[in-house]
């Protein structure tokens, strides 16, 4: 432990019963976590102060468009209820669940898709212990495959439970302000050192509270959970498909969907990463068997890193990053995957758009790796046009800096559009045809963003202005490279015209120039002289793409004026 971590008190709650009348004997262990760490300390009190009756929670998992698990934890045990309905003062539903427990989980079931319900927590003889007010709430999932917008959260390592945590999430909650969180994910080392139960309790349950209670969270297993029974004890995932996907079999790794996105978590500490294991065997029938536009996996250990953490070095992380780098992308990117999110690395290292990257960064050749070498951005070079498919291009995404940032390591992947030893976390939003992502520093500063795009390039035309007596240029940007390209004008006004292609901002009579053959780069470029006689008029232009037989479209309509 460093910093802050080191005057952390942890607490533990120590059963009455087993204090007996007259003297008592507490024994502590104290373990170093590195053998060469230099300094021990240690403190302790006993304090007789009854801790509060809810100790952990609600916290909402395994989200699905009909049905959504709540949890929680108690000091003393008892049964568990949840009252739920339309609105607070309105929970006209009752689930309870028999038998005494201090971990509490209660599925509510038979839910309408994509609405709001309101809950309370707490057992069928004590009443409400939590909830029944504005803050107590979940969204159930759209159906799989609508197109409904949403904004998921994602933090990677953020388990340090310290100040730089605590500045990631409130930079967030001022960025999201009142916009709802639809889903949230953590990419592994959630809660350090060791992903002990009181450690996810300072990680996780008391840094979170407000998110925990109102968004379902999906988390990733990190070299840092290093306790399988709390790490699995502590989350619900589906094994059986529940929430859309293939059945897993196993809470390690798992899909689901959300709206029209098809979230894919792997396992890259503890299972096996083979190909022909089972997490390997399930992710191919998995990506198969979904009819999902859009696939976001993520898991721990990043393929492409030169930050914390070195993708390099076959050793690094016992071989962890090589693995998930040579036997997982090659499947993710036969079948189309869109965005990887890692972690492991305490920096933000973001790719360009790129297919078909096994091996060490010496081998990246842009040349047949690269799909496209821009900034992804729509106010930049341009959005990352992606075709459905596979192969089509996937950018990588190490999003480790929620909870510190890493001072090690080059920051020079040649894969990286940008690498940034920056605290902050991601913003996915989701609208149909459009995927953003945005990395939100600490201090609320959208440091990048990129943009996926699956609809058509939109044609557009533009020109270099038209002076009388001059030559102009007329280009037109977004075609299919190879096709044919008309710039057609007319002197008497917008439009519109019915044509057989559809209508035409232009009036009649029309002249039409070129064709002209389209570039590798979708580009058309015509240049012609305008009349000296031409001089103070207005022209009104469009372009127009031809497609196929009778196919094609047109471009943006402009009016200029002749200088
Ligand atoms: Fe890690």
């Amino acid at each position: 432990m460093t910093g802050e971590s080191e005057d952390r008190f942890w607490f533990y709650v120590l059963d009455p019963g087993l204090l007996v009348q007259g003297s008592n004997l507490l024994a502590v262990e104290v373990h170093q976590n590195a053998a060469d760490s230099p300094d021990l300390s240690f403190d302790l009190a006993l304090s007789d102060i009854p801790p509060p009756e809810l100790l952990r929670g609600p916290y909402l998992q395994l989200g699905t468009d009909q049905s959504v698990r709540i949890r929680w934890r108690t000091f003393s045990s008892s049964d568990s209820a949840v009252l739920y309905g339309p609105a607070p003062g309105n929970l006209n539903q009752l689930v309870s669940v028999p038998g005494h427990t201090t971990e509490h989980e209660v599925e509510l079931t038979g839910l309408q898709p994509d609405t709001v319900y309101y809950y309370a927590i707490g057992s069928t003889s004590g009443g409400i212990l939590s909830g029944n007010d504005l803050q107590h709430f979940f969204r159930t999932h759209p159906p799989a495959g609508e197109n409904r917008p949403f904004r998921a959260w994602i933090l990677g390592d953020s388990g340090t439970a310290n100040t730089d945590a605590r500045a990631v999430r409130d930079a967030y909650q001022t960025y999201t302000g009142s916009a709802h969180t639809d889903l949230w994910l953590m990419l592994g080392d959630n809660a350090y050192e060791n992903g002990e139960d009181v450690e996810f309790q300072a990680a996780v349950f008391e840094t979170y509270p407000e998110m925990l209670r109102k968004s379902v969270l999906w988390p990733t297993r990190g070299n840092d959970e290093n306790s399988e029974a709390v790490y699995y004890g502590i989350f619900s995932m589906p094994t059986q498909g529940q929430a859309g996907g293939l059945a897993s079999g196993s809470e390690a790794y798992y899909s689901f969907d959300f709206a029209n996105v098809h979230f894919v978590c792997l396992d890259s500490d503890t299972s096996s990463r083979l190909p022909g294991g089972p997490m390997l065997t399930w992710l191919e029938n998995d990506l198969a068997s979904t009819m999902q536009p859009w696939i976001v996996a993520f898991w721990h250990h990043p393929p492409y890193s030169k930050g914390g953490h070195d993708s390099d070095v076959d050793a690094d992380s016992g071989g962890r990053l090589r693995d998930m780098r040579q036997y997982a992308l090659p499947i993710l990117e036969a079948y189309g995957v869109d965005l990887v999110l890692t972690g492991h690395s305490h920096s933000y290292e973001r790719s360009f758009l790129i297919d078909g990257h096994y091996g060490y960064s010496t081998s990246f050749n842009p040349l047949t790796m690269l799909i496209d070498g821009g900034d992804g951005n729509p106010n930049g070079d341009g959005a990352y046009q992606k075709e459905i498919g596979p192969h089509a291009g996937t950018v990588y995404c190490v999003a480790g800096s929620s909870g510190s940032i890493s001072s090690s390591g080059s920051l020079d992947h040649p894969v990286m559009y940008t690498s940034l030893r920056s605290l902050g976390s991601l913003v996915l939003e989701v609208d149909d045809l459009r995927m953003e992502v945005k990395f939100l520093d600490h201090q609320g500063q959208v440091q990048d963003s990129f943009t996926l795009w699956t609809g058509d390039t939109p044609l557009v035309f533009s020109t270099t202005g038209l002076f009388a007596g001059f030559m102009t240029s007329l280009i037109v940007n977004g075609a299919d490279p190879g096709n044919a390209v008309y710039f057609l004008y007319s002197l008497t006004g917008s439009g519109p015209t019915q044509t057989q292609f559809g209508v035409m901002d232009l009036t009649m009579p029309i002249t039409q120039l070129g064709p002209v053959t389209a570039d590798g780069q979708g580009k058309a470029i015509l240049s012609t002289s305008i009349p000296a006689s031409a001089a103070g008029r207005s022209v009104y232009l469009q372009a127009f793409e031809l497609q196929g037989v009778g196919v094609g479209r047109f471009s943006n309509p402009l009016t200029e004026w002749v200088h």
